[in-house]
């Protein structure tokens, strides 16, 4: 998620502190050094969600050839957005008898409408969700999985929307009560 920032979190209403440790955990490039190598330092609160592969050739190697997409600004870009991911992550099936699909190639029906070849593997494991607890103490299902991922990239699409409403909002009242007063005073200026 390149073009999102760990500081972004703190609207969720994380505390800066979570932020700060959990940024602290990933390493971004910090230019060259004196042999023209790559430099690296701990990430910060401003740095960009590192990407979970060392470099971009990595990430192809380990699927196959393709490079996973950003996911920073998913639901805006692709057509039909959360609708898609949120049918695409669960739509993962047997690949029928009469299909042949190359090795490293999945069978989902949805993608597969959007792309002639799919190679992301199924994204959820039940053995993984095991380790995800809801507040009130039950595992989440593949369904509700594929929710949350979906209402997070769709909120992640746009983080501080909310408080722009807000701000947008108080803007507007403050403008009206003083189009009110200047109106008032104009009134009282020309009266005599
Ligand atoms: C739940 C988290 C994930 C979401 C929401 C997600 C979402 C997506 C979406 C929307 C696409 C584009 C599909 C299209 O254009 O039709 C995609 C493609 C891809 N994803 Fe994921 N993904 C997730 C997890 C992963 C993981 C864990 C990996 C790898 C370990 C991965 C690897 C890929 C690859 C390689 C492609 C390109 C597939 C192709 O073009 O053939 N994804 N992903």
């Amino acid at each position: 998620m390149k073009q999102v920032h760990y500081g972004d979190m703190l609207s969720l209403g994380i505390p800066a502190k979570e932020i700060q440790s959990w940024a602290g955990r990933h390493e971004v490039p910090d230019g060259l050094n004196d042999e023209g190598l790559l430099k690296k330092r701990q990430a910060t609160a401003f740095d960009s969600i590192a990407m979970p592969y060392p470099t971009e050739r990595a990430a192809q190697k380990a699927n196959n050839g393709d490079m996973p997409p950003d996911l920073s600004h998913l639901s805006s870009f692709l057509k039909d957005g959360g609708t898609y991911v949120e049918k695409m992550l669960l739509d993962y099936q047997k690949t029928p008898e009469n299909l042949k699909l190359e090795p490293g190639l999945f069978y989902n029906p949805t993608a597969l409408a959007h792309h002639r070849r799919f190679k992301m593997a199924p994204p959820f494991q039940q053995a993984a969700a095991q380790h995800l607890v809801y507040p009130d103490g039950q595992h989440p299902t593949d369904q509700q999985m594929a929710q949350d991922v979906t209402a997070f990239l769709e909120w992640i699409d746009d983080p501080h929307e909310t408080a722009r409403h807000i701000s947008g909002i108080l803007i507007s009242i403050y403008l009206l009560l003083v189009g009110f007063f200047a109106f008032l005073w104009r009134v009282h200026v020309w009266k005599k």
